[in-house]
């Protein structure tokens, strides 16, 4: 195959945080997506519809003329989220999801939640009006290894959680872990998962590669190689349960390279281009449009996309950097040839 026409997209896992940076990277999403659930955590914190509704305005004044996108938006969620929040993001309908983080899990995460106790009368409103609950599953005890961190959060955290609110349904985030996709396979109905383009393409060696490579640091953070094996497996087979989640977290150059540099891979200038890579490596292109483009959408309960969009077999290498206000933001794949091109005008 040499070219493959898939229906348009949808990434059910984005960031694409505010000001100018959003006007830097939403062009990128809007060429390739039709939709992208919007991750809640800025500075601070998306946590009510109010905000949700502001942000959203703001996202679609961002994006360029000629590009049709829908930004769905999602609630940051707090141990002060009131369960009334729930019944009017639910009434809203923009806001497709609560997020919940453990608090100081990853980027801006401060704010989320230390006690998930303290959030059960939320995490009920959220069955009770079947919003989905987004989850960055890892745990945050510094005694559990980092690497050890998602696969710790499924036994502590998620299993009983599933149990005790039956019907809610529940996005386990960019997934990492053979752990993970094991879990996801076999639970309850009304779960499933996203998953990254890097955490089908590299393991973690990548971030050692010649020296350390801050662009290469994600949470979760690559695993080791079976786990990456694991992941393709679970997505050539076509599973519904996975769909496709970039997590392109753009932070700026001085931010990823300094000391305690930010987690967070910035991807989406070649999100499309990288998964079909993925998916041509383990010899499933044909189940791309599943996953990218309906798969999401029906867990979701929302219609598929219109139009279509095409990819050809022809390398393209991204630039070392794109321009950002005064600094610049270091792209996935920078100087190296993607093997896969989105076909029309480029970005
Ligand atoms: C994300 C970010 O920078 O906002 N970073 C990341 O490494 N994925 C937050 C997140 O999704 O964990
Ligand atoms: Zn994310």
């Amino acid at each position: 195959m040499h070219e493959i026409t898939i229906t348009r997209p949808d990434d059910w896992h984005l960031h694409l945080r505010d000001g100018p940076l959003l006007e830097t990277v939403l062009p990128f999403t809007a060429r390739r997506f039709a939709r992208a659930i919007v991750m809640p955590n800025l500075d601070p914190p998306i946590t009510t519809v109010a905000q949700a509704q502001a942000y959203r305005d703001r996202i679609r004044a961002a994006l360029p003329a000629g590009l049709e996108f829908e930004p769905l938006m999602t609630l940051f969620l707090s141990e002060a989220t009131p369960p009334a929040e729930i019944r009017l993001a639910r009434e809203s309908g923009i806001v497709q999801g609560v997020k919940l983080y453990p608090a100081g899990a990853t980027t801006h995460s401060g704010g989320g939640v230390k006690q998930l106790e303290n959030a059960f009368a939320t995490l009920g409103a959220l069955e009770k009006h079947d919003l989905p609950l987004l989850v960055h599953g890892e745990v945050t005890d510094p005694e559990v290894d980092i690497f050890d961190r998602e696969a710790r959060f499924i036994d502590r955290v998620l299993e009983p959680l599933a149990e005790r609110f039956p019907a809610l349904r529940i996005v386990f985030e960019h997934v990492t872990t053979r752990e993970a996709v094991e879990f996801v396979q076999t639970a309850r109905a009304g779960i499933a998962a996203t998953v990254t383009p890097q955490h089908l393409l590299y393991d973690r060696n990548a971030l050692f590669r010649g020296g350390l490579r801050p662009h290469y640091y994600c949470l979760p953070v690559l695993k080791r190689a079976s786990h990456r094996s694991a992941l393709l497996e679970a997505v050539a087979a076509g599973s519904p349960r996975f769909f496709l989640g970039t997590d392109s977290a753009p932070h700026l150059r001085a931010a990823k390279e300094g000391d305690r540099g930010c987690a967070g891979i910035f991807s989406a200038h070649a999100a499309l281009e990288l998964y079909a890579e993925a998916f041509d490596s383990a010899g499933a292109l044909e189940r791309l449009d599943d996953f990218a483009s309906r798969f999401g959408a029906a867990f979701y309960r929302l219609p598929r996309n219109r139009g279509t969009v095409t990819l050809t077999r022809s390398e393209w290498t991204p630039p070392a950097h794109y321009p950002a206000g005064n600094s610049e933001l270091v792209p996935l794949r920078a100087c190296e040839p993607v093997r896969w091109s989105l076909k029309g005008p480029p970005d």
